[in-house]
């Protein structure tokens, strides 16, 4: 067990280490489906959940396998309460993410919009033009993949973790889970040298709420490109570098 300090635990299920916040654990291949079907039932607002729960599967199996991103879960009873994926070095993961996984998330997508016109009309509208500039950038980036996504390479001054998605499931909420979730992937970040974690959430939303409760620094509010505010937020894990940009949102 992962406790949500990050430090390895014994403890059993429901109970950290510290005795008060949920156990936090790695997700596994296993637990793919169920929290695909997680995120797409509690972040249905999200674009992307409209690909569907194959899409999100395929999605998260990524940070699943990825080196450099990691996804952790907590269950009660067995069951799937909450989930988080994030990256411990975002330029790094988004490049692997696009190479490894890329091909078949674009086959997920074009099956979604060939099920729905509305949707494949949206995406040509809002998004596709910059999925694929964003898919050329990881793949043929000049610096060998490395630099994804624009501006959150820190840099130079180490990796910058990207806190991607945290999901607890209703009637689960406002008892840790989600503070035990994310302190133990801010940990993982840690341990794996990164020297701040950003993260982005839609302006006014509980997600907004929950990372500002949670300290975590804003850095900005942004209205991306298909027109939804965001605002930025980082946790800087060492003080003595200096918060840049953050990347492309939405
Ligand atoms: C946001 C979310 C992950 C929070 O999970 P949670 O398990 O309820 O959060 P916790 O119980 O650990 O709460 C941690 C802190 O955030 C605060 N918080 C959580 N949700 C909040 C909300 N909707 N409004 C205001 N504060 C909130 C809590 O009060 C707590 O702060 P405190 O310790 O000062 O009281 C959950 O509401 C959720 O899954 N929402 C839908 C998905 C989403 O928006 N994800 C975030 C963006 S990816």
């Amino acid at each position: 067990m992962i406790s949500h300090d990050g430090s390895e635990s014994e403890s059993g299920p429901g109970m950290s280490g510290a005795g008060t916040l949920p156990a936090v654990e790695p997700l596994g291949r296993e637990g793919l489906d169920e929290a695909a079907k997680l995120h797409v039932a509690e972040l249905g607002e999200e674009f992307v959940s409209r690909f569907g729960v194959r899409f999100m599967a395929r999605y998260y199996r990524a940070f699943v396998e990825g080196e450099d991103a990691r996804a952790l879960c907590v269950r009660e009873g067995g069951e799937l309460v909450g989930v988080t994926v994030g990256a411990t070095d975002a330029a790094r993961h988004y490049s692997y993410l696009a190479r490894r996984h890329g091909p078949a998330l674009a086959f997920e997508v074009l099956l979604a919009a060939a099920r729905s016109p509305r949707l494949a009309a949206e995406l040509v509208r809002t998004r596709l033009l910059r999925y694929v500039r964003g898919l050329v950038r990881v793949v043929f980036g000049a610096t060998g993949g490395k630099k994804v996504p624009e501006d959150d390479s820190g840099s130079g001054e180490g990796p910058v973790g990207f806190a991607v998605y945290v999901a607890v499931r209703r009637g689960r909420r406002l008892s840790g889970t989600g503070r035990a979730l994310l302190s133990a992937f801010v940990a993982e970040c840690e341990r794996a040298g990164a020297k701040r974690v950003d993260t982005a959430a839609r302006s006014g939303s509980a997600g907004e709420r929950f990372f500002s409760s949670l300290g975590w620094e804003r850095v900005e509010v942004r209205t991306s490109r298909s027109g939804e505010r965001y605002a930025l937020f980082a946790k800087r894990l060492h003080p003595e570098v200096p918060t840049s940009r953050p990347g492309d949102v939405g």
